[in-house]
Parts: C-alpha cells; sequence; structure tokens
C-alpha cells in the first residue's frame, strides 16, 4: 500500500509517500518561515493562504521524484489537528478531495500521533513499548505508548510547551522567528557558569512540565543587565537552554525509573535540538536506557510522518467518510 501524507497544520508544507514496502519513497517540505518572520511568529491567515499555493505544486513534485503516477497511490493521509484552523483545512480540503477524484480511501491524522511515530522511519527505530518525550511549539508531554493509538499521557505541560518557551526567550532576547533554532545556534557561543537559572518543578514529585516562570527568569535576567553585550545575550541564552533540557532530563528519568520502560524517544520540533539529544543520550547510557530519534529534518514538522501514520491507521483499517476534518484542538 502506498499512502500520500499531507502535513499542513501551522507553516510548514510537508508532503511524502510512504510505501508498506519499500518505506519512505519521497518527501518534500515547504518552510513559510521567511514569509513569517517580518511579523515575529506566524501569521494564521498568511500560513492558510500560502498552504493553497504551495500544495499541489508539491504533490506534484513528490509523486515525480518518487516515480509514481496518480493511480499508483492507495490512500491519502492528511493531518486534521490540532493546528491552525485555516491551515488545517487546506490539507484536508486538498487531501479528501484528491482521494474522491482517485476513488481511494482517505485517512486523517493527529499530527502528535505522527510526532510520536515519525522515529519508526528510521533505521535505528524502537519497538512498543516506549517512552515518548514528545516536545514541540504546542506540546511538552511525556507519553507512554504500547502501541499504535494507546498511549498514555504521563506528563503534560501545565503552561508554556517546551518550543513556545524556546520561541518566547528568543523573543524577549531580540532573537526574532523561528526563535527555538536561533536560540540554540546562540547558546553554542555561551560560557557555561556564569548565569544560572532554576529547573522548574523538578524538587516536588510528579511529571509534569512549566516553563512559563522561566522564560520570566530569563526576562528579568536580561532587563537587568547594564548595556548588555553580545556576549551576555548567548550565556543568558545558554543558561535558559541548560535549564530548560536539565528539567527535561530529569523529568524522562523519573518516568523511566517510573514505568520500568526500557526505550525513550524523543519527539517533536524540540527533539531537532542538539544539546537535548546529547543529554539525553548520556541520560541513557547512565541508566541502561536506550533513546532514539528521527533525523532532526522529521523532527519538526512534515509530511513523512503523516504518511506513516496514516498508513498505519489505514492497516488498522480507518477510513473517513466524504466529508473532511479538521479539529484544531484535539487531545491525542
Ligand atoms: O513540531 P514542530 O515543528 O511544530 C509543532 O508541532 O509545534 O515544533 C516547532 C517548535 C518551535 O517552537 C521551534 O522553536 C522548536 O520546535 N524547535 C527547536 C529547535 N528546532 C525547532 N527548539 C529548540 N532547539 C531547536 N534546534
Ligand atoms: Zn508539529
Amino acid at each position: 500500500m502506498r499512502v500520500l501524507g499531507i502535513e499542513t497544520s501551522c507553516d510548514e508544507t510537508g508532503v511524502a509517500v510512504y510505501d508498506g514496502e519499500r518505506g519512505l519513497l519521497a518527501h518534500a517540505l515547504f518552510s513559510q518561515v521567511e514569509l513569517h518572520a517580518p511579523y515575529g511568529g506566524v501569521v494564521p491567515e498568511l500560513a492558510s493562504r500560502d498552504h493553497v499555493r504551495r500544495l499541489l505544486p508539491l504533490i506534484s513534485q513528490v509523486l515525480a521524484d518518487a516515480q509514481l503516477r496518480k493511480q499508483d497511490i492507495d490512500a491519502v493521509a492528511y493531518t486534521a489537528g490540532p493546528g491552525l484552523i485555516g491551515a488545517l483545512l487546506v490539507g484536508a480540503a486538498v487531501g479528501r478531495s484528491l482521494a474522491w477524484a482517485w476513488q481511494k480511501p482517505a485517512v486523517s491524522v493527529h499530527h502528535m500521533e505522527g510526532h510520536l511515530l515519525a522515529v519508526m522511519l528510521e533505521t535505528h527505530a524502537p519497538s512498543f513499548p516506549f517512552l515518548a518525550l514528545l516536545v514541540s511549539g504546542g506540546h511538552s508531554q511525556l507519553v507512554r505508548v504500547d502501541g499504535l493509538g494507546q498511549y498514555e499521557i504521563l506528563g503534560d505541560s501545565i503552561d508554556d510547551a517546551a518550543g513556545e518557551a524556546f520561541d518566547k526567550t528568543a523573543k524577549l532576547l531580540g532573537l526574532g522567528y523561528p526563535g527555538g533554532p536561533v536560540l540554540a545556534r546562540l547558546a553554542e557561543q555561551g560560557q557555561a557558569g556564569r548565569f544560572h537559572f532554576p529547573r522548574p518543578m523538578t524538587q516536588r514529585p510528579g511529571l509534569d512540565f512549566s516553563f512559563s516562570g522561566l522564560k520570566t527568569f530569563v526576562m528579568n535576567t536580561w532587563q537587568a543587565q547594564v548595556d548588555p553585550d553580545e556576549q551576555t545575550r548567548a550565556d543568558i541564552a545558554l543558561a535558559f537552554e541548560e535549564a530548560i533540557i536539565d528539567t527535561m532530563a530529569i523529568k524522562c528519568q523519573r518516568a523511566l525509573q517510573q514505568t520500568g520502560l526500557t526505550q525513550l524517544v524523543i519527539a517533536g520540533g524540540v527533539g531537532a535540538n542538539r544539546r537535548l539529544r546529547a543529554v539525553l543520550t548520556t541520560l541513557g547510557t547512565t541508566l541502561g536506557v536506550q533513546v532514539f530519534y528521527p533525523r532532526p529534518l522529521f523532527c519538526t514538522d512534515n509530511g513523512a510522518m503523516i504518511a506513516y501514520a496514516g498508513y498505519l491507521r489505514l492497516l488498522a483499517g480507518d477510513r473517513q467518510d466524504l466529508a473532511f476534518y479538521a479539529r484544531p484542538r484535539w487531545p491525542i
């Protein structure tokens, strides 16, 4: 079975074809970063309009790259949520309509399920059950994954998600959008030890995350600097990155010890962060736990994870009727 996957939940247009026997055949991504950069964040209406412009050419490109004709596609999977409603509607309308025109089934996919399962596209992939640290722009969760659709949320963000904390902290340091990767790059120039920020909610038991206080702490520190230079900015970026990553590592360790799981998966956009990957790899070695990551390109939003999750959903018998589905808020 060959599945065309379509992702348009936020500011990336992603398309891919996954083949049940041959794996990922082709994938393409169009990032809207340049479009939104002047506004310091994603402008939903601009995002929707750009998905309209990009999606059909990207689908043609992916079919050409995979040397497939439209009749070679057996099903269409599209992201139905969570995400920006206008952006979701573009992918849902196009995906559902193509499936109807091609007389093939369509399946709607949960964006976070796509992130959770993206690691299965790698050669170094876990088997069920595993613990996932799911950290993106809208989520910070620890999830016990026992199988497709068998997800138990062990910990959740009670305020800002990890990616949101990266983005907001980057903004207050004057780094613009997209904040996370820019802050991470700047932190590489930072000198360790000059600033130290708290590791929120690690002193009490539990697996929930809270990062908004950390952001405020950074803001107060930054504003207290008299005429700060570039090195100070980098040092603060590094101290923030260390604090947020340490916090995630402490919670991962706790969750691994509580569940007895021996495999840890890092998923979602923040999973592209090099320091996070390094710190969790070290933690895994210490605990005797295997650690798995998607390649950085498949940590952030992409069509491949939607094609793959859609493929598994179709195998499990999921199909949608002729309506198209878009749910901006949708718990996993
Ligand atoms: O998964 P994703 O692409 O979209 C959502 O589903 O939200 O995640 C985007 C988030 C953004 O907040 C972005 O700043 C963050 O992932 N991110 C990073 C890095 N790359 C992306 N955060 C820290 N370090 C990075 N290298
Ligand atoms: Zn995402």
